[in-house]
């Protein structure tokens, strides 16, 4: 410090600072993490908008001028479909003086006009035309010049995924590869979560750690998850390493019995999307929980992928869509789509979710409240936590990397032999 007096993000950047990725194998980060409005604003600039964020599926924008519109750790973007049938990601904040240009979260349309002097741009985000601006040869000049800046994409399964920054590196996704095995992805569709703008209240890291917590459904979701139990005599959930670098967190739980799925009452065995023929006997006998933060969840089943969205809006604020939340976040074979009562399966889905999701809200507002307390302990985890310890640890690299600390000597701890496949081993094999 430079004698001025520390403030409240000073103080919580330098305890992020001197903790070690083994401090937050045993200790939960600092509670500013997730209710101090500077912290929020510092992690948005320094680490969300550093990171690929899903965005939607490439099949919602089928056509040339397709388009859907979002934003990005507070930045408005849109990723439309151009006339060369590319997808490209772009900011919405005008050129001419910076308003921000709307667009609905989906819409089709030939190109973006700014409402405040119709300076119009291409679906590459070229200008194409600037009124009043001067003779033909001041447009030609700014023709040339001027286009909405353009934003790296990466297309993973379907998904788009969008970074704001030009130098990060494409996520680790590769553990998750297995768990496609055996989805006929060219003859599945999505049916992708209804965009919501109510925001839920609490942090987007409150939100995601609900997901990933295999402690909690035994307690918090009996008479919905019994059937997808983390602990099963001696096998129960299984964890996987997670290795520095690695951008996708993820456990598995078995079904009391195979092709159990979503039904009326949340997870049991008359699954409402039937069994993929095509999955490995493995996989038609569990669930497989993946958490891509900061933006995406996904649950891999034996009837379905099920998708969810998550956009971090504020220290406690947080927009989600998924079947639970808003509804849709599916993709499925097409058979299952085309079945003549897939109207009232889906339906029977999300009454079974909005179950589950009505026993999550009261402890995600509660872990919220908490975090607020004087009395709020340092955490202590237990063996069916390990994956709150691995986005510790995935949280923990992204602010030390966004503070300029390279990662020490004790890195993230790997998991024990027993609860990870073996390496190279593909799922039909295990
Ligand atoms: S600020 Fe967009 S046209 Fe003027
Ligand atoms: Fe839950």
């Amino acid at each position: 410090m430079d004698g001025s007096t520390m403030t409240d993000l000073d103080l919580t950047l330098s305890l992020l600072r001197q903790l070690r990725p083994s401090d937050v194998e045993t200790t939960m980060l600092p509670a500013a993490c997730y209710t101090s409005d500077a912290f929020f604003e510092w992690e948005r600039r320094e680490v969300l908008a550093r990171q690929w964020h899903c965005v939607g599926r490439a099949e919602e924008i089928p056509e040339t001028g397709d388009c859907l519109g979002t934003e990005i750790a507070g930045e408005p973007v849109v990723v439309a479909r151009g006339r060369d049938g590319q997808i490209r990601a772009l900011s919405r904040v005008c050129q001419h003086r910076g308003q921000v240009i709307p667009c609905a979260p989906k819409q089709s349309c030939k190109g973006f006009i700014c409402p405040l002097h119709q300076w119009s741009y291409g679906l590459d985000g070229q200008l194409v035309g600037a009124p009043r601006m001067g003779d033909r040869n001041v447009v030609l000049l700014l023709r040339e010049s001027v286009r909405l800046p353009s934003l790296p994409i990466m297309l993973w399964h379907g998904f788009i995924f969008v970074s704001l920054d030009t130098n990060v590196p494409p996520p680790a996704l590769e553990k998750v590869e297995p768990f496609w095995d055996g989805y006929d992805e060219p003859h599945m569709k999505a049916v992708p979560p209804v965009v919501s703008d109510q925001t839920l209240p609490w942090n987007w890291k409150t939100h995601v750690e609900n997901f990933t917590d295999a402690y909690h459904p035994e307690f918090v979701h009996r008479g919905t998850h019994d059937f997808a139990p983390s602990v099963l005599g001696d096998g129960g959930v299984r964890f996987t390493e997670m290795a520095p670098g690695d951008a996708a967190i993820l456990r598995s739980v078995p079904l009391l019995a195979p092709d159990g799925g979503m039904m009326r009452d949340g997870w049991g065995p008359e699954a409402m999307f039937p069994a993929i023929p095509t999955l490995s006997d493995w996989q038609r006998g569990h669930l497989t929980f993946v958490m891509i933060p900061p933006s995406m969840t996904l649950i891999f089943a034996p009837g379905v992928i099920a998708y969810a969205l998550i956009r971090p809006t504020g220290a406690a604020t947080t927009l989600a869509a998924n079947d639970r939340v808003t509804g849709g976040g599916w993709i499925l074979p097409k058979t299952t789509l085309s079945l003549p009562d897939f109207a009232e399966r889906a339906a029977q889905v999300r009454e079974g979710g909005a179950k589950i999701w009505a026993q999550d809200v009261p402890v995600n507002l509660a872990m919220q409240a908490g975090k607020s307390s004087r009395f709020l302990p340092a955490g202590i985890y237990g063996p069916l936590e390990r994956t709150l310890q691995q986005f510790n640890q995935w949280l923990l690299q992204a602010y030390h990397k966004a503070l300029g600390i390279s990662l020490g000597g004790d890195g993230c701890r790997p998991v024990e032999a027993a609860s990870s496949p073996a390496p190279g081993t593909r799922l039909a094999r295990l």
